[in-house]
C-alpha cells in the first residue's frame, strides 16, 4: 500500500514555490509509491496567491497528490508534518544592509521555530532554503529545543550541483560522470567548493583537469558567485535550480545517497574537521535510513583549511548578529 507523507512548504506562493511544488506533487522527490499531503504556508498578504497555487495543483490532477491544505498560521500548518522546506524569508532589497536582512529573517525563523517546538513531530526533517540559509536554520533549531538538532539542515546542494556542472563543462563530460565534489561552509560567496576528493569517470578531477590554476581560482569564484550572476541576468534569484536542489536534498536524506557517493548539506556541526560545534556548516555527507552523517577522514590541505576557516568565520559573525538582540 502507498504511504502518505505530509510535506510542508513555507513561502509557498513565491517563485521557488511555483517551481518546486510540481516536482514534489508529481513524485520527483519521494518516488512513485509515496502519496503526498501538501501543507502550504505563506504570509496573510499572500493568501490569494496561495489559494491560486492550490487551485493549480488541484487542476494538475497529480495521481500522487493526496491532499492540499494551506494557511498563514505556522502552528496550524506545521502539525503532523514529516518534511518541511522553508522557502519563505524576507528578500534582500536594494541598499539593504546584510545585518538588516539577517535581523528581519531572524524574526521569521524565531517564530517558526517556536511553532515547530510546540507542534512539530519529533521525526520532522527540515530544510532551510531562504537566505541566509545556514543561519536561518540555526535560529530555527535554537528556537525548537524539543526537537533534535539533527532534524535541521540548510541547502548547499544547489552549490554542489553548480560545482558538478562547472567541472563537467570544463572536462567536456556528462555531468553524471562527476562525483564527490564538496561544498564547505556557508551558502554565500565565502563557501568553499572543493574538488580535491572528486572524480571524473572514476579518475581524480585533478588528474583529468590539469589546469589547477583554474581549479583554485575561477572554478571557486564561479560557484561562489553563481547566485549573484543569476540575479544579475534574470533580475530574480534562482528558482528552478533552487527547487531542483531542494528536491535532491530531501530525496537523498529520506531515501539515502548512492554507494560511494556523497552530497553537500548544511548540518549542525558536531566538531568534525575542527568546525565549531553547533554552527550550521556545509559538509560532504552521506545519508542512510533517513539519517545523514558527515564524511570523515578526508585530507584537508593548507589551501582548503584556509578557505574553510574564512567561511566558518563568516558563519560565526552571522550567528553573533542573529542572536545579538
Ligand atoms: C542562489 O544561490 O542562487 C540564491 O541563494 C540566491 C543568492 O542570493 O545567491
Amino acid at each position: 500500500m502507498d504511504s502518505v507523507v505530509k510535506v510542508c512548504v513555507t513561502g509557498a506562493a513565491g517563485q521557488i514555490g511555483y517551481s518546486i511544488l510540481p516536482m514534489i506533487a508529481s513524485g520527483q522527490m519521494l518516488g512513485p509509491h509515496t502519496r503526498i499531503a501538501l501543507a502550504l504556508l505563506d504570509v496573510p498578504q499572500a493568501e490569494d496567491a496561495l489559494r491560486g497555487v492550490a487551485m493549480e495543483l488541484q487542476d494538475s490532477a497529480y495521481p500522487l497528490l493526496d491532499s492540499i491544505t494551506y494557511g498563514s498560521d505556522p502552528r496550524e500548518v506545521f502539525r503532523d508534518v514529516d518534511l518541511a522546506i522553508f522557502l519563505g524569508g524576507f528578500p534582500r532589497k536594494a541598499g539593504m544592509e546584510r545585518k538588516e536582512l539577517l535581523q528581519r529573517n531572524m524574526n521569521i525563523f524565531k517564530e517558526q521555530g517556536q511553532a515547530l517546538n510546540e507542534v512539530g513531530k519529533p521525526t520532522i526533517k527540515c530544510l532551510v532554503v531562504a537566505n541566509p540559509a545556514n543561519t536561518n536554520a540555526l535560529v530555527l533549531a535554537t528556537n525548537a529545543p524539543n526537537l533534535p538538532k539533527r532534524n535541521f539542515t540548510a541547502l548547499t546542494r544547489l552549490d554542489h550541483n553548480r560545482a558538478l556542472a562547472q567541472i563537467a563543462a570544463k572536462a567536456s563530460v556528462p555531468v553524471d560522470q562527476v562525483k564527490n565534489v564538496a561544498i564547505w561552509g556557508n551558502h554565500s560567496s565565502t563557501q568553499y567548493p572543493d574538488v580535491n576528493h572528486g572524480t571524473i569517470s572514476g579518475t581524480p578531477i585533478k588528474q583529468v583537469i590539469s589546469d589547477h590554476h583554474y581549479l583554485h581560482t575561477d572554478f571557486i569564484s564561479s560557484v561562489q558567485k553563481r547566485g549573484a550572476a543569476i540575479i544579475e541576468a534574470r533580475k530574480l534569484s534562482s528558482a528552478m535550480s533552487a527547487g531542483n536542489a531542494a528536491v535532491n536534498h530531501m530525496r537523498d536524506w529520506v531515501t539515502g545517497t548512492k554507494p560511494n557517493e556523497w552530497v553537500s548539506m548544511g548540518v549542525v556541526s558536531d566538531g568534525s574537521y575542527g568546525i565549531e560545534e553547533g554552527l550550521v556548516y556545509s559538509f560532504p555527507c552521506t545519508c542512510n535510513e533517513g539519517e545523514w552523517s558527515v564524511v570523515q577522514g578526508l585530507h584537508v590541505d593548507e589551501f582548503s583549511r584556509e578557505k574553510m576557516e574564512i567561511t566558518k568565520r563568516e558563519l560565526i559573525e552571522e550567528r553573533e548578529e542573529a542572536f545579538s538582540s
